[in-house]
């Protein structure tokens, strides 16, 4: 084990945030940001950020929103709709769908995102809603105790799975006692029900480069025990929704066939590493694109998406 990964798992054990990561205080959280450019970044996450895909990801949350009937699951939404003062966060933000959504609806609380990439909108945003530039590996600079609620959203998939623990800590560090801790992650897999040759065979390639970078794509199934394992936190509960993909899942199937059109229009890096994977050339992998976008269309092929949330213990 790395003398980082020592430290790690001795902070995760003792709740302890990292001396090297300074704290703000979330009074202060805007900063100045500066651009990415997503073309030179080499790293999974990039995968998901692409120009070409956020509308993606604005539509994937509103599409979980209409299948869970809400924004979020735990009890917090009772409080929010209360018109009570909360202070939510999400980590892994992105295009910050999530929190736009929310702040809007909820003026008197005040929410908070963060994200290693700059695809959240730093001017036309809602003045309750502040962002900051954080790597969340390297633990979350903000007070312990301060949130109502931290959420995390198809984030933890694409993080090495050797942080994933230290990453749920610093969640439950920085959530207030009794406050609530959110994640949601979908469960899409070569050997879910119902789905095709082709379209598992993309799956298969996508799990073979998640392992390349190390991440845990089956995160989603992982969470429960994960959790379970964890002391000071309480009251797991689980949700799951499931659809089909494709025309025979209805206008859910049709919007989901869009967002996974994710896989054609994605980065160089990432053609290329499924390209090696699947030992494929890029003609091929088109082809297979094709393929497996068409069988959609015809198979039962289903899909789960997971909310999960726990309450912090009372201190
Ligand atoms: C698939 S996107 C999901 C975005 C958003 N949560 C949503 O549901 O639409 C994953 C996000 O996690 C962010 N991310 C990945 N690794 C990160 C890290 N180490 N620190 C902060 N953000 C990270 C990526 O930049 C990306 O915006």
């Amino acid at each position: 084990m790395t003398s980082q990964r020592r430290l790690i798992s001795r902070l995760v054990k003792r709740n302890i945030k990292p001396s090297n990561v300074p704290t703000i205080s979330i009074e202060n959280v805007a900063e100045e940001i500066i651009g990415t450019d997503y073309n030179k970044i080499e790293s999974f996450h990039h995968y998901f950020n692409n120009d070409n895909n956020i509308h993606r990801q604005h539509d994937h949350h509103f599409l979980k929103k209409h299948l869970f009937q809400c924004e979020i699951s735990c009890p917090i939404q009772d409080e929010l709709i209360k018109g009570k003062d909360c202070k939510i966060i999400d980590l892994g933000c992105g295009p910050s769908t999530f929190l736009l959504d929310l702040s809007a609806q909820h003026p008197n609380s005040r929410f908070f995102g963060v994200d290693i990439e700059t695809t959240f909108p730093s001017e036309i945003k809602p003045k309750n809603l502040e962002f900051k530039l954080v790597d969340i590996i390297q633990g979350l600079p903000f007070p312990d105790n301060a949130f109502d609620l931290v959420h995390i959203e198809s984030t933890l998939f694409t993080i090495p799975s050797v942080h994933v623990n230290f990453i749920i800590s610093e969640m439950i560090r920085i959530c207030k006692p009794n406050g609530y801790i959110e994640f949601c992650e979908s469960i899409y897999n070569q050997k879910s029900r119902g789905i095709g040759e082709k379209f598992g065979k993309l799956l298969h390639g996508f799990e073979l480069v998640s392992n390349l970078y190390e991440t845990d794509m089956h995160i989603a199934l992982n969470l429960p025990k994960m959790l379970s394992m964890i002391p000071n936190i309480k009251n797991i509960n689980l949700e799951d929704q499931t659809i089909i993909v494709g025309k025979n899942g209805g206008k859910v199937g049709v919007i989901m066939h869009d967002i996974l059109t994710w896989f054609k229009n994605s980065s160089e890096f990432f053609v290329n590493d499924i390209c090696k994977q699947l030992n494929l050339t890029k003609e091929q992998y088109d082809q297979l694109i094709v393929d497996a976008f068409n069988e959609l269309n015809v198979t039962f092929s289903e899909m789960i998406f997971r909310r999960i949330y726990v309450q912090k213990s009372g201190c």
